[in-house]
Protein backbone atom coordinates (compact mmCIF):
# COMPACT_ATOMS: atom_id res chain seq x y z
CA UNK A 1 0.00 0.00 0.00
CA UNK A 2 2.75 2.39 0.97
CA UNK A 3 4.34 2.14 -2.66
CA UNK A 4 1.15 2.68 -4.08
CA UNK A 5 0.20 5.91 -2.36
CA UNK A 6 4.08 6.73 -3.06
CA UNK A 7 3.30 6.68 -6.97
CA UNK A 8 1.28 9.26 -6.86
CA UNK A 9 4.07 11.66 -5.70
CA UNK A 10 6.74 13.30 -8.27
CA UNK A 11 11.04 13.45 -9.59
CA UNK A 12 13.11 15.80 -11.63
CA UNK A 13 13.94 15.19 -14.81
CA UNK A 14 14.93 17.08 -17.76
CA UNK A 15 15.16 18.01 -21.27
CA UNK A 16 12.37 17.56 -23.97
CA UNK A 17 13.22 16.75 -27.59
CA UNK A 18 11.31 15.34 -30.88
CA UNK A 19 13.09 14.21 -33.60
CA UNK A 20 12.14 12.36 -36.86
CA UNK A 21 12.02 8.38 -35.58
CA UNK A 22 14.77 6.50 -36.44
CA UNK A 23 15.70 2.90 -35.94
CA UNK A 24 18.18 3.06 -32.80
CA UNK A 25 19.04 -0.39 -32.99
CA UNK A 26 19.55 -2.75 -36.05
CA UNK A 27 17.50 -5.76 -35.48
CA UNK A 28 18.51 -8.93 -33.70
CA UNK A 29 21.13 -6.58 -31.85
CA UNK A 30 19.00 -6.07 -28.48
CA UNK A 31 18.66 -10.01 -28.38
CA UNK A 32 19.34 -11.37 -24.74
CA UNK A 33 21.93 -13.59 -24.23
CA UNK A 34 21.62 -16.68 -22.64
CA UNK A 35 23.25 -18.56 -19.54
CA UNK A 36 23.48 -22.01 -17.62
CA UNK A 37 20.02 -23.44 -16.70
CA UNK A 38 21.97 -24.86 -13.90
CA UNK A 39 20.86 -27.75 -11.51
CA UNK A 40 17.84 -26.61 -9.94
CA UNK A 41 15.30 -26.11 -12.19
CA UNK A 42 12.23 -27.80 -11.25
CA UNK A 43 9.24 -28.31 -13.66
CA UNK A 44 5.51 -27.15 -12.78
CA UNK A 45 6.66 -23.91 -10.19
CA UNK A 46 3.16 -22.60 -8.99
CA UNK A 47 1.85 -19.96 -11.13
CA UNK A 48 2.55 -16.90 -8.14
CA UNK A 49 4.13 -13.27 -9.04
CA UNK A 50 5.23 -13.59 -5.41
CA UNK A 51 7.98 -16.16 -4.86
CA UNK A 52 9.56 -15.23 -1.95
CA UNK A 53 7.61 -15.67 1.82
CA UNK A 54 8.26 -12.80 4.03
CA UNK A 55 10.96 -12.90 5.85
CA UNK A 56 11.63 -10.80 8.70
CA UNK A 57 14.15 -7.86 8.24
CA UNK A 58 15.04 -9.32 5.70
CA UNK A 59 14.52 -6.14 2.38
CA UNK A 60 11.77 -7.17 -0.70
CA UNK A 61 12.77 -6.84 -4.27
CA UNK A 62 10.91 -5.97 -6.99
CA UNK A 63 11.56 -7.07 -10.88
CA UNK A 64 9.70 -5.87 -13.79
CA UNK A 65 10.07 -5.48 -17.78
CA UNK A 66 8.99 -5.90 -21.15
CA UNK A 67 9.34 -9.15 -23.50
CA UNK A 68 10.14 -8.17 -27.03
CA UNK A 69 10.17 -9.61 -30.03
CA UNK A 70 14.08 -9.90 -32.00
CA UNK A 71 12.82 -6.18 -33.75
CA UNK A 72 13.53 -4.62 -30.03
CA UNK A 73 10.02 -3.50 -29.80
CA UNK A 74 7.33 -5.48 -30.81
CA UNK A 75 6.20 -6.60 -27.29
CA UNK A 76 5.50 -10.29 -27.02
CA UNK A 77 2.09 -11.18 -25.14
CA UNK A 78 1.03 -14.55 -23.16
CA UNK A 79 4.92 -15.90 -23.13
CA UNK A 80 5.55 -18.37 -20.10
CA UNK A 81 8.39 -16.86 -17.90
CA UNK A 82 10.01 -19.35 -15.29
CA UNK A 83 11.93 -17.72 -12.38
CA UNK A 84 14.12 -19.54 -9.68
CA UNK A 85 16.50 -18.05 -7.57
CA UNK A 86 17.70 -19.27 -3.97
CA UNK A 87 16.65 -18.08 -0.83
CA UNK A 88 18.45 -15.25 1.01
CA UNK A 89 20.82 -17.67 2.58
CA UNK A 90 21.81 -18.65 -0.77
CA UNK A 91 20.15 -22.32 -0.83
CA UNK A 92 17.65 -23.94 -3.31
CA UNK A 93 14.00 -24.63 -1.90
CA UNK A 94 11.71 -26.73 -3.70
CA UNK A 95 8.49 -24.84 -3.14
CA UNK A 96 9.25 -21.56 -2.49
CA UNK A 97 11.86 -18.54 -4.30
CA UNK A 98 10.26 -20.20 -7.74
CA UNK A 99 7.55 -19.33 -10.08
CA UNK A 100 5.61 -19.23 -13.42
CA UNK A 101 4.77 -15.38 -14.62
CA UNK A 102 3.07 -15.33 -17.96
CA UNK A 103 3.57 -11.38 -19.71
CA UNK A 104 0.12 -9.69 -19.88
CA UNK A 105 -1.03 -8.11 -23.12
CA UNK A 106 1.71 -5.48 -23.56
CA UNK A 107 4.28 -7.89 -22.69
CA UNK A 108 5.13 -6.95 -19.42
CA UNK A 109 5.73 -9.37 -16.55
CA UNK A 110 6.56 -8.30 -13.06
CA UNK A 111 7.38 -10.41 -9.87
CA UNK A 112 8.41 -9.33 -6.16
CA UNK A 113 10.90 -11.40 -4.43
CA UNK A 114 13.89 -11.04 -2.01
CA UNK A 115 17.98 -10.39 -3.16
CA UNK A 116 19.05 -14.33 -3.91
CA UNK A 117 21.89 -15.03 -1.22
CA UNK A 118 25.13 -16.32 -2.63
CA UNK A 119 26.05 -20.07 -2.82
CA UNK A 120 29.81 -21.83 -3.36
CA UNK A 121 30.56 -23.18 -6.39
CA UNK A 122 33.43 -24.91 -5.96
CA UNK A 123 35.92 -22.68 -4.34
CA UNK A 124 34.13 -19.39 -4.93
CA UNK A 125 30.67 -17.58 -4.58
CA UNK A 126 28.77 -17.20 -7.92
CA UNK A 127 27.13 -13.62 -7.40
CA UNK A 128 23.56 -13.22 -6.67
CA UNK A 129 21.18 -13.85 -9.22
CA UNK A 130 17.70 -15.37 -10.49
CA UNK A 131 16.98 -17.65 -13.32
CA UNK A 132 15.06 -17.15 -16.29
CA UNK A 133 13.44 -20.05 -18.83
CA UNK A 134 11.42 -18.42 -21.49
CA UNK A 135 8.40 -19.59 -23.89
CA UNK A 136 6.80 -18.63 -26.05
CA UNK A 137 5.08 -20.89 -28.34
CA UNK A 138 7.05 -23.32 -30.64
CA UNK A 139 9.96 -21.13 -30.43
CA UNK A 140 12.78 -22.09 -28.76
CA UNK A 141 13.03 -21.02 -25.01
CA UNK A 142 15.63 -18.93 -24.19
CA UNK A 143 17.16 -20.13 -20.74
CA UNK A 144 19.25 -17.03 -18.78
CA UNK A 145 20.48 -15.10 -16.06
CA UNK A 146 19.89 -11.95 -14.36
CA UNK A 147 22.75 -10.38 -12.32
CA UNK A 148 23.35 -6.95 -9.92
CA UNK A 149 26.07 -4.41 -10.82
CA UNK A 150 28.28 -3.99 -7.86
CA UNK A 151 28.51 -7.79 -6.65
CA UNK A 152 31.53 -8.37 -6.08
CA UNK A 153 32.01 -11.40 -7.31
CA UNK A 154 30.83 -10.71 -10.68
CA UNK A 155 34.35 -11.21 -11.95
CA UNK A 156 35.34 -14.12 -10.85
CA UNK A 157 32.12 -16.17 -12.16
CA UNK A 158 32.87 -17.62 -15.49
CA UNK A 159 29.14 -17.06 -15.88
CA UNK A 160 28.84 -13.15 -15.32
CA UNK A 161 32.32 -12.15 -16.33
CA UNK A 162 31.36 -13.24 -19.91
CA UNK A 163 31.10 -10.10 -22.41
CA UNK A 164 27.75 -11.68 -23.22
CA UNK A 165 26.38 -11.09 -19.81
CA UNK A 166 26.84 -7.04 -19.25
CA UNK A 167 23.04 -6.40 -20.41
CA UNK A 168 22.31 -8.75 -17.58
CA UNK A 169 23.69 -7.23 -15.24
CA UNK A 170 21.03 -4.59 -13.91
CA UNK A 171 21.32 -1.68 -11.14
CA UNK A 172 18.95 -1.85 -8.31
CA UNK A 173 17.03 0.83 -6.95
CA UNK A 174 16.32 1.53 -3.41
CA UNK A 175 12.75 3.67 -2.60
CA UNK A 176 11.98 4.99 0.70
CA UNK A 177 10.69 1.70 2.43
CA UNK A 178 14.24 0.19 1.70
CA UNK A 179 12.86 -2.44 -0.87
CA UNK A 180 15.22 -3.45 -4.05
CA UNK A 181 13.52 -2.15 -7.75
CA UNK A 182 15.07 -3.01 -10.70
CA UNK A 183 14.00 -3.50 -14.63
CA UNK A 184 15.13 -6.23 -16.87
CA UNK A 185 13.89 -5.91 -20.28
CA UNK A 186 13.99 -9.31 -22.18
CA UNK A 187 14.50 -9.73 -25.75
CA UNK A 188 13.21 -13.12 -27.54
CA UNK A 189 15.25 -14.37 -30.46
CA UNK A 190 11.42 -15.03 -32.35
CA UNK A 191 10.59 -13.52 -35.60
CA UNK A 192 7.59 -10.80 -35.35
CA UNK A 193 5.39 -12.60 -37.38
CA UNK A 194 5.21 -15.59 -34.75
CA UNK A 195 3.67 -12.87 -32.04
CA UNK A 196 0.39 -12.05 -31.78
CA UNK A 197 0.21 -8.38 -32.39
CA UNK A 198 -2.31 -6.16 -31.70
CA UNK A 199 -4.88 -4.29 -33.93
CA UNK A 200 -4.86 -1.18 -33.79
CA UNK A 201 -7.94 -1.03 -36.25
CA UNK A 202 -9.94 -2.14 -33.49
CA UNK A 203 -11.98 0.52 -31.54
CA UNK A 204 -11.50 -1.11 -28.58
CA UNK A 205 -8.19 -0.73 -27.53
CA UNK A 206 -6.66 1.51 -24.79
CA UNK A 207 -3.87 4.39 -25.61
CA UNK A 208 -0.66 2.60 -24.06
CA UNK A 209 3.03 2.35 -24.03
CA UNK A 210 4.32 -0.39 -26.78
CA UNK A 211 7.61 -0.12 -26.40
CA UNK A 212 11.33 1.68 -24.68
CA UNK A 213 13.75 0.87 -27.12
CA UNK A 214 17.02 0.81 -26.14
CA UNK A 215 16.39 0.22 -22.89
CA UNK A 216 18.45 0.27 -20.90
CA UNK A 217 19.15 4.27 -21.73
CA UNK A 218 22.64 5.84 -22.25
CA UNK A 219 22.09 8.32 -24.94
CA UNK A 220 18.87 8.84 -27.42
CA UNK A 221 16.00 6.37 -27.03
CA UNK A 222 12.87 5.66 -28.57
CA UNK A 223 9.15 5.51 -27.60
CA UNK A 224 6.63 4.06 -29.45
CA UNK A 225 2.71 4.53 -27.82
CA UNK A 226 -0.54 3.78 -29.16
CA UNK A 227 -2.71 6.81 -28.91
CA UNK A 228 -6.94 5.39 -29.05
CA UNK A 229 -7.92 9.13 -29.55
CA UNK A 230 -7.43 12.49 -30.75
CA UNK A 231 -6.02 14.13 -27.53
CA UNK A 232 -3.49 16.14 -25.74
CA UNK A 233 -0.59 13.37 -25.15
CA UNK A 234 1.84 13.75 -22.34
CA UNK A 235 4.84 11.27 -21.80
CA UNK A 236 6.60 11.94 -17.96
CA UNK A 237 9.37 10.43 -15.82
CA UNK A 238 9.59 10.06 -12.12
CA UNK A 239 11.62 7.77 -9.78
CA UNK A 240 10.31 4.33 -8.56
CA UNK A 241 8.42 6.36 -5.53
CA UNK A 242 6.55 8.42 -8.24
CA UNK A 243 7.95 11.91 -7.04
CA UNK A 244 9.73 14.67 -9.15
CA UNK A 245 8.23 14.04 -12.41
CA UNK A 246 9.37 15.63 -15.40
CA UNK A 247 7.92 16.06 -18.87
CA UNK A 248 9.64 14.96 -21.55
CA UNK A 249 6.79 14.84 -24.41
CA UNK A 250 3.54 17.35 -24.53
CA UNK A 251 1.59 16.98 -27.84
CA UNK A 252 -2.03 16.84 -29.36
CA UNK A 253 -1.86 13.30 -31.32
CA UNK A 254 -3.99 11.42 -33.71
CA UNK A 255 -5.27 8.00 -32.90
CA UNK A 256 -2.33 5.92 -34.30
CA UNK A 257 0.40 4.50 -33.19
CA UNK A 258 2.99 6.72 -32.73
CA UNK A 259 6.93 6.87 -32.60
CA UNK A 260 8.79 9.40 -31.07
CA UNK A 261 12.68 9.76 -30.41
CA UNK A 262 13.58 11.79 -27.16
CA UNK A 263 17.24 12.57 -25.58
CA UNK A 264 18.65 10.98 -22.24
CA UNK A 265 17.05 12.74 -19.47
CA UNK A 266 20.14 14.31 -17.18
CA UNK A 267 19.35 12.01 -14.23
CA UNK A 268 21.39 9.62 -12.05
CA UNK A 269 21.76 6.33 -12.90
CA UNK A 270 18.80 3.81 -12.13
CA UNK A 271 15.35 2.47 -12.28
CA UNK A 272 12.90 5.25 -13.45
CA UNK A 273 9.22 4.97 -14.87
CA UNK A 274 7.55 6.18 -17.89
CA UNK A 275 4.41 7.51 -17.58
CA UNK A 276 1.94 8.18 -20.38
CA UNK A 277 -1.20 10.33 -20.24
CA UNK A 278 -4.14 11.42 -22.43
CA UNK A 279 -5.45 14.28 -21.97
CA UNK A 280 -4.29 14.61 -18.11
CA UNK A 281 -5.24 10.79 -17.07
CA UNK A 282 -2.52 8.55 -16.28
CA UNK A 283 -3.40 5.97 -18.47
CA UNK A 284 0.13 3.45 -18.35
CA UNK A 285 3.60 2.92 -17.68
CA UNK A 286 6.66 1.09 -17.99
CA UNK A 287 10.14 1.04 -16.02
CA UNK A 288 13.12 1.98 -17.90
CA UNK A 289 16.84 2.22 -16.98
CA UNK A 290 18.66 5.04 -16.73
CA UNK A 291 22.78 4.91 -17.37
FE1 LIG B 1 21.65 -20.60 -9.45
Amino acid sequence: MKRRQALKSFISASLLSFIPFKNLLAKDECVTTDDILGPYFIEGAPNISVIAPEIPDVNRLFITGTLYAKDCVTPVPNALIDVWQANNEGAYEDIDYRGKIYTDESGNYAFESIQPGKYLNGSYYRPSHIHFKIQYLNNPELVTQLYFEGDTTLDIDPWASDPSAVDRIIPLTTDDNNNANGVFDIYLNVDVDTVNLNHYDRNDIPSRIESISPNPISEQFEIRFYNSTNALVTVDICDVMGRETKVLFEQKCTNKLHQITLNKPELRAGVYILRLSVNGRKVDAKRLLLK
